[in-house]
């Protein structure tokens, strides 16, 4: 195949907030990611996706934009995201924005305007109707709001200071292109595109079936005019330009998921969240346990559906993977099985993205009390639930505060990551697992990663290669064959905490594992092998 750059690199995300806080005052900012990007480069990613850093009253964290040109000023200034581009690129590493356009913050200039009356130019840029219908949105009982100066009721699909934008008004299509332009005109390598199969809804917005308000995403994702849009954005944005395009697609299937992708018209890759959802039951917060069998046919059935996958084990809307689908209840067992965990998904065949923290084995956080978390869904979450003890137990599972946590650099106090309080507590483990720890231990997790970093962006095999899936009957191992021009890497994943016994193995071949002296007849619980 001939390859796009996106399809050799390693990308790397980063929640700014979180990330590094260069003037102390407990947020992280640019100037932070500035002065880590030998850290980025020495880890050997090709790409970094940056979570929004635009203007935004933080009503969700980002996700709710006043200004799409104007940086966060706790995140610094547009002279500081220049010297960040810039910087980046000087060291071959390429930069991925956050996209944001199903809604605005209800404090951008459209809606303020838009809130104004019927009858400016903004009147129609979001979806008012006199009356609303029953559809439930992600982070409040009602997806409506009422405005008292329009007299009339606006459309959100998360919290109420989240409007979704009308794309069914071409100017409004045209204003989003046009930004997107500027963008890239600045240098930006592509977008990482927030919920972006959610932008057409439904005409006439039917009322969900059930009572009360109704979660209807069979109304507001994937809709047909949706690839239109797609399509135009496509057309009118990038094409011409050697840039990528990621869309986060809940509710995406192997049924639908191709439409957007295989033909190369509307985007590269998604985000599709069935591996995510697998410990979910019905709904995120109520949880179950994950099915070893379940996790394997979940990977094997997307890399036979899409010619090119996304990987990822979690983002800042996740709890941390290694607390997830690895075993956090002895350090030995939390370092072996955060590596296992990140051989089986990232040497798949597809663009390896790589949540910050997920490279030192950052595991979730033992919140205590509610008012220690900052997230609106959690907090919501917890505010509407009648049973509160289950619902906070939840929110220690699934809660996506658990991601969202600093980084942990340093033994420091702040572990390193600022010199004052930060905005959201530091995981008190930080002192065991952090970054200048890991740097000097052969063995640590941080070491491991960049061992696979390197082998995902290098080896032909695992970036060309097909996709077999072997010892299919397992309900402990997931194991696979990368094959490319006759040559193959097998890649054996113990993912369960028994020892398994094995047909007798060739050993002189290994690329990759995370134990001492593996054995020619068993692996050891959450060992993982890659064999050349
Ligand atoms: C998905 C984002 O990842 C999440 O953080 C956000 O709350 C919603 N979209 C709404 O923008």
């Amino acid at each position: 195949m001939s390859r796009n750059w996106w399809q050799e690199r390693v990308i790397y995300q980063i929640y700014p907030r979180s990330f590094c806080d260069s003037n102390n005052d407990g947020i992280g900012d640019l100037r932070g990611i500035i002065n880590k990007i030998d850290y980025l480069k020495d880890l050997g990613i090709g790409a970094v996706w940056l979570n929004p850093i635009y203007e935004s009253p933080n009503d969700d964290m980002g996700y709710d934009i006043s200004d799409y040109e104007k940086i966060m000023s706790e995140f610094g200034s547009m002279e500081d995201f220049d010297e960040l581009l810039e910087k980046l690129h000087q060291k071959d590493i390429k930069l991925i924005m956050d996209l944001v356009v199903n809604h605005t913050s209800d404090e951008h200039k459209w809606f303020i305007e838009s809130s104004k009356g019927k009858n400016n130019k903004y009147s129609d840029y979001y979806i008012w109707r006199d009356e609303p219908n029953n559809w439930a949105s992600f982070f409040v009982p009602s997806a409506w709001s009422y405005s008292q100066e329009r007299e009339q009721w606006y459309l959100h699909l998360f919290s109420k200071k989240q409007p979704d934008l009308n794309w069914d008004n071409n100017e409004v299509r045209q204003d989003i292109y046009d930004m997107i332009n500027r963008w890239l005109d600045k240098g930006v390598d592509g977008f990482r595109m927030d919920v972006i199969n959610l932008i057409s809804k439904a005409e006439g917005l039917p009322n969900g079936i059930g009572e009360g308000f109704v979660f209807s995403p069979e109304y507001f994702a994937m809709q047909p005019k949706l690839h239109d849009y797609l399509k135009q954005m496509r057309q009118s944005c990038f094409v011409g330009r050697d840039c990528m395009c990621v869309g986060e697609t809940p509710f995406t299937n192997v049924d639908n998921a191709p439409s957007l992708v295989n033909d190369g018209k509307e985007l590269d890759m998604i985000f599709q969240f069935d591996l995510l959802d697998i410990d979910s039951n019905g709904d995120k917060w109520h949880v179950k346990p994950f099915d070893v069998k379940e996790f394997k046919s979940i990977l094997s059935k997307w890399q036979n559906t899409l010619k090119w996958n996304s990987l990822f084990l979690s983002n800042h809307d996740q709890p941390r993977s290694v607390s997830r689908f690895g075993n956090t209840s002895t350090k030995e067992y939390r370092i072996r099985s955060a590596k296992m965990i990140a051989v089986a998904v990232h040497l798949l065949r597809g663009t390896s993205f790589i949540f910050q923290g997920e490279e030192l084995a950052m595991a979730n956080v033992p919140f205590t009390e509610i008012n220690e978390l900052r997230d609106i869904e959690s907090i919501n979450f917890y505010n509407n639930a009648k049973d509160k003890k289950w619902a906070f137990e939840s929110i220690l599972k699934k809660g996506r505060d658990n991601a969202r946590t600093p980084m942990q650099w340093d033994s420091s106090l702040f572990a390193g990551f600022s010199k004052t309080t930060p905005w959201i507590c530091i995981n008190p483990d930080y002192v065991d697992f952090n970054a200048e720890k890991q740097k000097y231990d052969e063995k640590s997790v941080l070491n491991f990663y960049k061992k696979l970093i390197k082998i995902k962006s290098t080896n032909e095999i695992i970036i060309e290669g097909t996709f077999k899936q072997v010892m299919k009957e397992s309900d402990k191992i997931f194991a696979y064959d990368r094959i490319f021009r006759n040559k193959k890497i097998r890649i054996i994943c113990n993912m369960s905490d028994e020892k398994v016994i094995i047909e007798k193995q060739d050993l002189n071949n290994i690329l990759l594992c995370n134990i001492d002296n593996p054995n020619l007849y068993y692996l050891l619980p959450y060992e993982v092998r890659v064999l050349n």
